[in-house]
């Protein structure tokens, strides 16, 4: 079947209509468009867990700030039509900004106690933008799930939280990150890297599974495991934000008693930002 695509929210509900008259249950996986294959893993678990997969294609303004990479953002339309169609995507979303956002809009949803810790501490505004954009795009979908990835956990937890803060009736699935051949995760933003940096880069996951080792091992200070993966990460030329092990329900500071914790990490290479988590027990 051939995949249709649509960009404004009118015809996006026609579709929606006639699916929903036969009961097909309906998935839904919000992006930013220049595809990888981390998003074509939500898209294919999407495909398994629903009879229709809607997907947008959204490089939303309101969640970047000013002097980041709006206006750069790699856009990719048509390279990211075939791999959805491959995939098995039914719809595709891509509006423009003025269908999304109208021009005197004054709303926005926000999870104060999530937004203001690690990415948006650095990012201010940030979860901000992601929690209304993904707010209205579920108003416009109304999807019976929708498929988001663990490479931002933060971004999860966020989501995970507005949708149970606003009974939101949609089932929020997690999917792992996906890697490259290297460990080093999957991002848009990964082209940015110069051929040196991008050498570099998978550091990051080692240094994430090298202080996994260390809890692992019995080490009791995870604030020592912390500073010293810092150390190490910025001794290889990163200019590291934040390295922590935290509660992953909560992304609190971690106690002893603590069983299921989350390694984060978020670090400048050169221009981008790159960021990456674990999540494991112990
Ligand atoms: P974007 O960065 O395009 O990511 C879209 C989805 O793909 C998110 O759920 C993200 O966690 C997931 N993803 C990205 N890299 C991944 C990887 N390596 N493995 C698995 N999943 C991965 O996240 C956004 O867009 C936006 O903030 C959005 C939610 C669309 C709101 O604007």
């Amino acid at each position: 079947m051939a995949m249709q695509q649509v960009s404004t929210i009118s015809l996006l509900r026609n579709t929606l209509k006639q699916w929903r008259l036969t009961g097909d249950r309906i998935a839904f996986v919000p992006t930013m468009g220049n595809l990888h294959a981390g998003h074509i893993k939500l898209v294919t678990e999407a495909r398994k867990q629903a009879d229709k997969v809607v997907v947008s294609i959204f490089v939303n303004p309101t969640q970047f700030g000013l002097g980041e990479d709006f206006n750069s953002y790699p856009r990719t339309e048509k390279a990211d039509q075939e791999k959805l169609q491959e995939a098995g995507a039914d719809l595709l979303f891509l509006p423009a900004v003025n269908e999304i956002y109208a021009k005197h809009s004054m709303t926005a949803v926000t999870v104060p106690a999530l937004s203001k810790l690690y990415c948006g501490a650095s990012r201010p505004g940030h979860f901000e933008g992601v929690a209304t954009v993904v707010t209205k795009l579920f108003n416009m979908v109304q999807p019976d799930i929708s498929v988001f990835g663990k490479k931002d956990f933060q971004q999860l937890l966020v989501i995970r939280t507005l949708v149970h803060d606003l009974n939101i009736p949609v089932e929020i699935v997690g999917v792992e990150t996906e890697r490259e051949f290297d460990g080093l995760a999957m991002s848009s933003r990964n082209t940015y890297l110069t051929a040196k940096e991008r050498l570099l880069a998978p550091e990051l996951y080692r240094a994430i599974c090298r202080a996994r080792e260390a809890v692992y091992g019995g080490e009791q200070s995870l604030k020592s495991i912390e500073r010293q993966a810092i150390k190490q990460l910025t001794g290889l030329g990163f200019m590291v934000d934040y390295f922590s092990i935290c509660r992953s329900q909560d992304l609190q500071p971690a106690t002893e008693d603590d069983k299921h914790l989350l390694i984060m990490v978020a670090a400048k290479l050169g221009s981008p930002r790159l960021i990456d988590n674990m999540s494991f027990a112990r």
